[in-house]
């Protein structure tokens, strides 16, 4: 039998055991999370007009000569380009935003249109806005009527009057003359908790249902940035939208044979959203900073260790502008921008998967100038991209000598590769550095291949590594699944635990385990052995045990990676008597190969049963290739 020792507590499970790490790829912020539908709203991209298209412009039919958009550079210090329009004939002039492959509009639903604009010469009398399908069909339409001269900020609505997943916005013009256009802006009214400037409600509600423990942001690589230039500065993710000075995507490559050019971020989901997303959903806040390192698997630039202060400086100021008094420099743009409380940051990570002597010498200055200000700061520091080798030996073995709190370690390996290594911590050091298994996921194919799949053999084999990590919760502090998100028509890496188009979203198999470990996690773990050994594989099956002292259960998260039904009997020590019935939650398919998709979303999702104790024992039946977690109350 299997033997629970309930009365035996091993460690504590720390709450921010299973958390989740967001990145910028596959479209997750701009076309994704973040609700703006319109692509290139401040006219910013490298070319201006991406993402803009204008049907008989002079650019495409000189005869017509019915109007023209060039882009214009003003005296704004951030985002200086706006469009100017000159429209000579309004009869066919258009100006079209495609949206983010295209824009998700629901029937009935209200979308709040807001530009700037500034009308020079001429008698344009009004400018309307339509949406309008993929077969030209106009959706909804509103207008406004621009006054003359200087800048003004317009705002309307429109509410389509059907649904469509790759709608775009039409501008037409009543009227000749010049008018300029920036900040071109629609979001849907209703956004999570209805934000202007919000979010997308179903995906945060996703992100919100696995409860989460901590949220990793930005990224990832995009921290990074392919050159030092392009790294991801926080400062510049802050204060009114349209200061926010947006930058290429480090994404915007051609990443194995998937080019995605038209990869910008806005930033109109920076810091500040992330700090409140993060508190929205209860998780500890845990931005990753730039250590003065480009991605080392793009240029690598490095920045002289001369010249690290300003890197240093932005890691002071984020802690001042999430965690300081509102009369201070950077508390004060928190106040400003509506959250006079702090938002109690506690953990800070150097450097993005960054190895080498090279990353060592700045962690160490990064290292002394946060604790030299904030001794209570937790830095998570990075050991590389690889899980094992000579560089993650050398990191490993020159952190530890530095005492560091936290290491981050990724891996994206096989299937195989996890089901091996469910004991992978079993021999870490109790008195090193705490782990945060900061990015992994099981690939089916090969790493980041185009062929992976969200399919049910990675997910199971994910969750039975996880028994590992939860099993080991003296050590591992922190865990997440990368990436996040993926836009069906955008993305550049698979797999990934959510995927979304403009309209819809779901969880693969790999979500819900990961669902299933978070809410079911336990205060305390306590040993579940099979003849007197930890459950790692033996006859195909992978455990682990806690219990929560909040409700006085006992967990048991049981995963059979076996094509058998296993019949199992569990024996709980240290109980007088357990309650009369368990729940037990499944989450099992036979096929190893079987995955949820936009149109069925939820084929592999928990399903719940009970099952009757006998004082002290459960017997239990394991269907073949199944996550199993059992809560049990102690009586
Ligand atoms: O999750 C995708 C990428 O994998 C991350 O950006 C990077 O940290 C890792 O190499």
């Amino acid at each position: 039998p299997l033997v629970v020792s309930a009365d035996d507590i091993v460690a504590e499970i720390q709450p921010t055991m299973y958390g989740i790490f967001f990145e910028d790829i596959n479209f997750a912020a701009d076309g994704g999370l973040y609700a703006e539908l319109v692509k290139n709203r401040s006219f910013e991209f490298t070319f201006p007009l991406m993402g803009w298209s204008q049907p008989n412009s002079d650019r495409h039919s000189l005869n017509e000569n019915s109007g023209f958009a060039s882009v214009l550079r003003s005296n704004r210090e951030h985002n200086p380009h706006f469009c100017r329009v000159e429209v000579k004939n309004d009869k066919g002039y258009s100006l079209i935003n495609e949206g983010f492959r295209g824009m998700g509009i629901k029937e009935g639903e209200t979308y709040n249109l807001s530009l700037m604009a500034a009308k020079h010469e001429g008698n344009i009398s009004r400018v309307h806005f339509r949406f309008v399908d993929e077969s030209g069909k106009v959706l909804g339409e509103t207008s406004i009527q621009p006054g003359d001269g200087e800048w003004k900020k317009y705002k309307t609505a429109i509410i389509p009057t059907g649904t469509a997943a790759k709608a775009q916005l039409k501008i037409t013009f009543e009227g000749k003359g010049t008018i300029d256009l920036d900040m071109i802006s629609v979001f849907p009214e209703e956004t999570w908790k209805n934000r202007p400037n919000g979010l997308r409600k179903d995906l945060v509600q996703l992100l919100y249902d696995m409860d989460p423990g901590f949220l990793r942001f930005p990224g990832g690589c995009i921290v990074e940035g392919r050159t030092l230039n392009e790294r991801y500065q926080w400062k510049k993710t802050v204060g009114p939208i349209e200061d926010r000075e947006g930058m290429v995507n480090r994404w915007n490559m051609e990443f194995e044979h998937r080019l995605t050019p038209d990869y910008y971020q806005s930033f109109g989901l920076g810091f500040f959203e992330y700090f409140q997303l993060a508190e929205d959903l209860g998780a500890e806040p845990l931005p990753i900073l730039s250590c003065g390192i480009a991605c080392q698997f793009n240029t690598g630039e490095l920045a002289p260790m001369d010249e690290l202060d300003p890197y240093i400086q932005d890691a002071l100021d984020l802690i001042e502008f999430a965690n300081g008094p509102v009369n201070s420099s950077w508390g004060k743009i928190r106040k400003d921008m509506g959250h006079p409380e702090p938002f109690n940051m506690k953990y800070i990570g150097v450097g993005n998967e960054q190895w080498g002597p090279e990353y060592i010498k700045r962690y160490k200055v990064f290292e002394k100038a946060i604790k030299e200000k904030y001794p209570d700061m937790i830095i998570v520091s990075g050991s590389g991209p690889f899980p094992d080798g000579e560089y993650f030996e050398y990191g490993m073995k020159e952190l530890k000598k530095l005492n560091a709190e936290i290491i981050d370690e990724h891996y994206y390996r096989s299937p195989e590769w996890f089901r091996e290594n469910a004991d992978r911590y079993d021999s870490y050091d109790r008195n090193g550095p705490k782990i945060f298994a900061g990015e992994y996921a099981a690939q089916s194919v090969a790493i980041a291949s185009p062929e992976n799949r969200n399919n049910w053999e990675c997910a199971l084999s994910e969750a039975a590594f996880i028994t590992g990590l939860e099993r080991n919760a003296e050590v591992v502090h922190l865990t997440s699944y990368a990436p996040l998100m993926a836009h069906k028509d955008g993305w550049q890496w698979t797999p990934d635990l959510i995927w979304f188009d403009n309209l819809g979203s779901y969880g693969t198999p790999n979500y819900y385990v990961q669902k299933l470990f978070s809410r079911n996690k336990g205060t305390h773990v306590v040993p579940v052995r099979l003849n007197g050994k930890a459950i790692t594989g033996q006859g195909e099956l992978y455990a682990t045990a806690s219990l929560d002292k909040n409700t006085n259960e006992i967990i048991v998260k049981i995963v059979n990676t076996s094509g058998k039904e296993k019949q199992e009997k569990i024996t709980f020590r240290g109980v007088s008597r357990l309650a009369d019935t368990a729940k037990i939650t499944v989450l099992q398919t036979g096929d190893l190969a079987a995955e949820n998709s936009l149109d069925h979303p939820v084929s592999i999702s928990p399903k719940e049963k009970s099952v009757k104790a006998k004082k002290d024992r459960l017997d239990v039946a394991l269907q073949p290739y199944s996550v199993n977690v059992i809560r049990v109350k102690k009586r």
